[in-house]
């Protein structure tokens, strides 16, 4: 059996597999219809959700699957004290797969080893966010037709913001990626992904605070929100909230064929006035999160 922790743990093949499958799933959704019939998928979230709790019940129902699940810790037997472990016990004797989110990192992965179905983890604190990684790859396959030779700058909130590390992990394994890191001193990628990734496979990249600068080479712009929920303290938050702002003078330099992604919610850092350019791509983006879900719930419950 195969769970979803860390995006690493898929190899290229097996995401450029999902991502044929969920192109198909976009071209022929009525052959995708029953493939889960009688199938059960768990939404446990420990911490708030939109999109991604979302998109995979949409998902599993878009399957004939059939869902189950809670959207906050407090409706569950955790407000009494229930471990991560016997919860995860529990609903393996309820459904087929599972889908969680926790706010503390590795709390998918420890409950992956307890778990007879696979464990997808759907964010985990400020570590990984795998779904989000593969919905962004979707999305990117399908605006450029492919990963290598891309310039991709990644904005905002670098050290709390799991999609950003997710996503720098799965984009170095392709051809010729550069990467512009735009950030705030305080909000830098973590070292460990500086070290551990861009600097061991010998990866192209500048660390910048000016987005401006950096807007005319790049092919896709990573807008992320400043991760409030992970500060100590809510006077650093204030102050580095509104570090970046996207508005449509800002996008005078850019390419004409750049993506602006996004993988939500968005507080401030995007202005809705960029939301009629061409170039943005982060509510298609969304729409992507269900078909690549539903390809990973057909891949990890070995449905041909
Ligand atoms: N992108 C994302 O994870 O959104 P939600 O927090 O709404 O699930």
């Amino acid at each position: 059996m195969k769970h979803l922790i860390d995006i690493m743990e898929m190899t290229v093949e097996e995401i450029s597999q999902l991502i044929e499958t969920a192109n198909d799933i976009i071209a022929n959704p009525e052959k995708y219809a029953q493939k889960c019939r009688g199938k059960k998928l768990a939404t446990l979230f420990f911490e708030p959700s939109t999109r991604t709790r979302l998109s995979f019940e949409a998902a599993m129902y878009e399957l004939g699957g059939n869902v189950l699940g809670f959207s906050e810790a407090q409706s569950s037997s955790a407000a009494k004290g229930e471990s991560v472990s016997d919860t995860i016990r529990t609903v393996g004797a309820y459904a087929d797969i599972i889908a969680m989110r926790h706010p503390k990192e590795g709390a998918p992965m420890v409950a992956s080893k307890k778990s007879i179905v696979p464990i997808i983890n759907a964010g985990d604190g400020g570590h990984n966010h795998p779904t989000q990684t593969l919905t962004d790859l979707l999305t990117i396959s399908r605006e450029k037709g492919g990963f290598d030779d891309l310039t991709i700058g990644l904005c905002g909130d670098l050290k709390f913001g799991r999609t950003v590390h997710s996503l720098i992990g799965a984009m170095s394994r392709y051809e010729k990626v550069k990467f512009v890191l735009i950030s705030p001193d305080e909000l830098k990628i973590p070292e460990y992904l500086k070290h551990e990734v861009l600097e061991k496979k010998h990866l192209k990249y500048v660390e910048t605070a000016d987005l401006e600068a950096a807007m005319p080479q790049l092919d896709i712009l990573y807008m992320t929100r400043v991760q409030k929920e992970r500060f100590f303290n809510e006077q650093d938050y204030m102050r580095l909230k509104d570090s970046y702002i996207l508005t449509p003078d800002k996008l005078r330099n850019a390419k004409q064929d750049l993506r602006i992604l996004h993988p939500l919610p968005r507080v401030n850092e995007i202005s809705i006035a960029v939301d009629d350019d061409p170039r943005a791509t982060y509510f298609e983006q969304v729409r992507n999160g269900k078909f690549i879900r539903m390809a990973l719930i057909l891949k990890l419950l070995e449905v041909k």
